[in-house]
């Protein structure tokens, strides 16, 4: 099966967005990273910049939104043009819920999990879920060191995704390199989240062309 390339656009030169996006028109989808500062100990951007990113491409968009109390927020996120909205487990009570809510104003519903939370308890509500992302990083910050252990979660979620035959994707965020891709591929997922190996390797779509190589 073949896995589709996310670039993150969190560590892209902002100063020329137009071209940072151009350079990614090979990839799969693009993964918008938003930070409030209070989920996580850092802050990107909102949905004026999210909606600019979606109208410089007719590619899949997957926003992550890592922000307290998403459900207030996700219909400005739609509006922006989020195809998928992965919101986290961790910052809401209902995931249903708002899994149902996202599905009733048009996008794609998933979740997504820090490395500290466990998958387990999420599996008996995955059919309300289009995908999975597994966090191989503290969220926050780009360029960080992929954990391994986290591997674990989408090896679990493979299994039950396979034997339930439920038709959900497992997507991997941070850290992933032309290393570490493999890691991922081997464990089970669907879609590899990569930020800073595409945008400082110098050339995005050669490093894009590389992993595909590497999955081939
Ligand atoms: C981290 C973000 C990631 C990050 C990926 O909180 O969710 O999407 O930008 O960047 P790298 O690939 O550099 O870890
Ligand atoms: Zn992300």
């Amino acid at each position: 099966m073949t896995i589709m390339i996310a670039p993150s656009i969190l560590n892209a030169d902002f100063s020329r967005l137009g071209e940072e996006v151009t350079a990614i028109a090979t990839a799969d989808r693009v993964h918008v990273d938003i930070m409030d500062g209070h989920f996580v100990p850092n802050l990107s951007f909102g949905p004026d910049i999210a909606k600019t990113v979606d109208q410089l491409t007719d590619q899949h968009m997957e926003f992550h939104l890592m922000i307290e109390k998403p459900e207030l927020w996700v219909e400005r996120y739609i509006e922006a043009g989020a195809d998928t909205v992965i919101f986290h487990a961790e910052a809401t009570s209902d995931p249903v819920a708002l899994a149902h809510d996202i599905h009733a104003r048009g996008a794609r519903a998933a979740f997504a999990v820090k490395p500290g939370t466990p998958i387990e308890p999420y599996l008996k509500d995955l059919s309300d879920f289009d995908q999975v992302l597994v966090m191989s990083v503290e969220p926050g910050f780009g360029g960080q060191s992929f954990m391994t252990d986290q591997l674990d979660k989408v090896r679990t979620l493979r299994t039950y995704i396979d034997e339930n035959k439920l038709d959900v994707l497992v997507d991997i965020d941070g850290g992933v390199n032309l290393e570490t891709i493999k890691l991922a591929a081997e464990a089970g997922v669907d879609v590899a989240v990569v930020g800073s190996a595409i945008y400082k390797s110098g050339d995005p779509e050669a490093t894009i062309a590389q992993l595909r190589e590497i999955l081939a």
